[in-house]
């Protein structure tokens, strides 16, 4: 992390990392780029190529990315979850989709940047949280299961999870990023308005389809309804469009293959205060694969 000072032309990572980030004369504020739902090989291949770049355009410090459908569309394994670390990506969340690769419940606790959400049942291995750090910057990240028309039950009432997950997190961290991975939008508005002033961020995820909605509220929460995904965008939330229309038009169950064309990376850049933990600003970003 690197910034305009106006006494010296730099701080490097090493000042910030000994807690220099409070310097009145310098305009630090921590940017974090929060991507959707990563679908499939044709997303994982599109965020290696293209977020290197993006985090050098963006001067982005934090990469914080829902990887639940990272493997062929349902799911993700150690080893993808390795690739996408490799590939720029700080931290791994995870939605519904958390179980679905065989094997995974055996790997997840060997992965410190991987979350699985926090209103699970206390009994599923893998962690409820992260702390992220950058420079002298800590960033807590926890998702939370709606408990509207999802196939993955949420075990708890995610409201009073992320109160519990907020009071518990807050003199471990500067900010906090919430992840609302939920179907209904009306709980994620919802929500948003519930944590607005006491986190950085709450950033829908799960529907595959980006909002208009994007803004920072009057108490300083960025918000966004779908940050959508980052795979291809010639499909029905990533699979084959064809394979899914028939089985709209028939009502037969069948393969829906993951999609290859239109790819997209979606999400949202936030700059953080790290004195207050609040948003001071947000964008929504989409890099296609038409751009250069
Ligand atoms: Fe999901
Ligand atoms: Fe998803």
């Amino acid at each position: 992390m690197m910034r305009e000072c106006f006494l010296r032309e730099v701080q490097t990572d090493w000042e910030l990392a000994q807690g220099n980030l409070s310097c009145h004369f310098c305009i630090i504020m921590p940017k974090l780029l929060f991507l959707g739902d990563i679908v499939g090989r044709p997303g994982r291949q599109f965020l290696s190529e293209r977020l290197p770049a993006l985090r050098e355009r963006l001067s982005v410090d934090i990469v914080v990315a829902n990887g639940e459908n990272a493997a062929g569309g349902a799911g993700i394994t150690g080893k993808i979850a390795s690739e996408l670390l490799s590939s720029g990506v700080d931290a791994i969340t995870l939605g519904d989709h958390v179980w679905d690769q065989k094997n995974f419940e055996n790997e997840i606790d060997d992965l410190p940047t991987v979350c699985r959400p926090a209103n699970l049942p206390h009994r599923n291995p893998g962690r409820s949280h992260l702390v992220i750090q950058c420079g002298g910057f800590r960033l807590a990240v926890f998702t939370v299961l709606g408990r509207n028309f999802m196939g993955l039950k949420a075990d708890s009432c995610p409201f009073r999870r992320a109160d519990e997950k907020i009071s518990a997190l807050s003199d471990q961290c500067d900010a906090i990023l919430v992840e609302a991975h939920m179907e209904a939008t009306s709980e994620k508005v919802a929500l948003g308005w519930h944590l607005d002033g006491r986190v950085a961020a709450v950033i829908g995820t799960h529907t595959h389809v980006p909002t208009a909605d994007g803004r920072v509220l009057p108490g300083g929460t960025a918000y966004l309804s779908d940050a959508g995904m980052s795979g291809p965008y010639a499909s029905v939330l990533g699979r084959e469009t064809r394979a899914v229309v028939e089985t709209f038009l028939d009502g037969m169950k069948r393969r829906f293959p993951v999609a290859e064309s239109d790819l997209r990376l979606c999400g949202c850049l936030i700059e953080i205060d790290p004195e207050s933990g609040l948003a001071t600003n947000f964008e929504r970003i989409e890099v296609t694969d038409r751009q250069d």
